[in-house]
């Protein structure tokens, strides 16, 4: 792996910490109002961790954190359309409400893929949470039920998602600009 790199490249802020943080409290709001019972929340590896996390304790209803590697990206700005399952679930998730939480929705491949293989499970319900959503950009119908933000086709990078591994540990969602 190369060095980790942040400084040369033009970070321009498209969403900044604060409205983020606020519209994952709406969104905490929503989701504890639309389940009753237990969650299974579904983490998708590695861009969802930090949003997984915040999500996670604003849901005011017992939950269980699972998480599941995806890769379909290698190192480039768009999708390769191979996935690749680069670890599964620990939990049976049979009779269980499910909510796959996402960083971005992009082709919608990768989750076309994940929605099939965990319904074949036998789950009691799968919805969709994604902290972002680039609708231009999909090749595959994909239902959001909880979206954070509708943004442009640019590729974004912080709160979780990266550029080639770099910028997740931004507070900001930014626009990296080449
Ligand atoms: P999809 O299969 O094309 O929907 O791609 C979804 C995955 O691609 C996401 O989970 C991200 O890991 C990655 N991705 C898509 N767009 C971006 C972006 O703008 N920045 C960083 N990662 C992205
Ligand atoms: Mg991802």
């Amino acid at each position: 792996m190369s060095e980790p790199t942040q400084s040369s490249a033009k970070l321009r802020v498209l969403v900044p910490a604060e409205r983020i943080k606020a519209r994952i409290d709406e969104l905490g709001r929503q989701i504890s109002s639309d389940y009753s019972g237990p969650i299974i929340l579904v983490g998708i590896l590695k861009g969802a961790f930090i949003f997984m996390s915040d999500l996670a304790r604003v849901i005011d209803r017992p939950t269980r954190v699972d998480f599941m590697g995806i890769s379909s990206y290698g190192n480039s700005k768009s999708t390769s359309g191979e996935v690749r399952l680069t670890k599964d679930l620990d939990m049976s998730i049979e009779g269980l409400d499910v909510l796959v939480v996402e960083d971005i929705v992009d082709s919608g491949v990768t989750l076309t893929y994940l929605i099939h293989l965990l319904s074949q499970r036998r789950p009691r319900s799968i919805r969709i949470a994604a902290l972002l959503d680039k609708p231009d950009r999909r090749m595959r119908p994909i239902k959001v039920n909880y979206c954070g933000f509708e943004i442009p086709d640019e590729f974004v990078v912080g709160y979780g998602l990266d550029y080639a591994e770099d910028y997740r540990n931004l507070k900001d969602i930014c626009v990296l600009e080449s």
